[in-house]
């Protein structure tokens, strides 16, 4: 079996839920703490075994681009002051050289159509697939359990995660064929259908390991849900092709970074899990919270 050496990272949608900031500054990299997402995204693929990060990118990402450039005068001025704890801080973003490449997409045609762009770069192996907006804090980094639990199945696999009836409709959902606890092979797979016609209750989040095959399949993807190319629709074709692909139920608890209410959620998750700030953000949360409810029965 060959390894999952590579990964593309589709960083070319247009973040319009993040507007007006997305104007200037790429979702990808807004912090979660002092953080940027792409970071945390990048450390999880490192932790999997990934030596090739291939990211799709569009016009107005190039804050990410020179995130991972080095910066020399940075690390001299760093060094002159001892400040070695920040020299530390900044050294996952530099990559090894040559590890790093940058692929365009023109129009923001899908997920599906970005993954497809980077198929040159992919050539004939498989690769994984991480959406920087899913953030997972997690023991086990979330790829690294899909790559240990993919080690054993081979063939394809998704990140599942158990989904109340009413988010239902924002994911891709799983039609399950046979259901092993931690593992689910799939029967099928559907883009954000209607609460009532989901065909469970399981849907995927930002992270694939997919075969050479799922990005021949894109290549004869019509626009799908949306009008969108999409990479459900190639991981369907996949599976009506008779291939094996598998839901993995990991362990972990993931922040959906690209919508408001969840960048929120994780930054607070991460201030209370940081050792430096948890005490005093603590603090702060209740006495808000206190405040705010005394507030609210005021005005009752
Ligand atoms: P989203 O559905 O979150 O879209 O894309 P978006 O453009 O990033 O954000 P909104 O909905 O306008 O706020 C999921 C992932 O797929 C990438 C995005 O960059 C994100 O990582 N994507 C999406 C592309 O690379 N190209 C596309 O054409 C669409």
């Amino acid at each position: 079996m060959q390894p999952v050496r590579k990964a593309v990272f589709p960083v070319a949608g247009l973040g319009t839920r993040f507007l007006p900031a997305t104007k200037a500054v790429p979702k990808e990299v807004l912090p979660l703490v002092d953080k940027p997402l792409i970071q945390y995204a990048i450390d999880e693929a490192r932790a999997a075994g990934i030596t090739d990060f291939i990211f799709v990118t569009a016009k107005g990402k190039s804050a990410l681009e020179d995130y991972f450039d080095s910066s020399p005068e940075l690390i001299r001025s760093l060094k002159a002051k001892g400040k070695t704890d920040l020299l530390k801080a900044i050294e996952p973003s530099n990559m090894a050289s040559g590890s790093i490449s940058y692929i365009r997409q023109q129009e923001a045609l899908g997920l599906g159509h970005a993954v497809w762009c980077a198929r040159h770069l992919v050539g004939d192996e498989p690769f994984a697939v991480i959406l920087p907006d899913d953030v997972i804090a997690a023991e086990t980094p979330v790829l690294r359990q899909m790559v240990d639990a993919y080690s054993e199945t081979s063939g394809n696999m998704v990140a599942a995660m158990q989904t109340v009836p009413s988010q239902i409709s924002n994911y891709g959902v799983i039609d399950v064929a046979e259901d092993h606890g931690r593992l689910v092979k799939m029967a099928g797979m559907v883009e954000k259908p209607p609460a009532d016609e989901a065909p469970s209750n399981l849907a995927v989040i930002g992270r694939y390991i997919l075969s050479p095959q799922v990005m021949r399949n894109l290549s004869a993807m019509k626009p799908g849900a949306g009008g969108e190319i999409q990479l459900t629709d190639a991981i369907a074709a996949e599976i009506a092709s008779g291939a094996n692909v598998y839901g993995l139920r990991f362990d972990g608890e993931r922040y959906d970074c690209g919508s408001k209410a969840g960048y929120l959620q994780a930054i607070v998750a991460f201030a209370l899990a940081r050792p430096d700030l948890a005490g005093e953000f603590r603090d702060f949360i209740t006495t808000t919270l206190a405040e705010a409810e005394t507030g609210a029965k005021a005005a009752e």
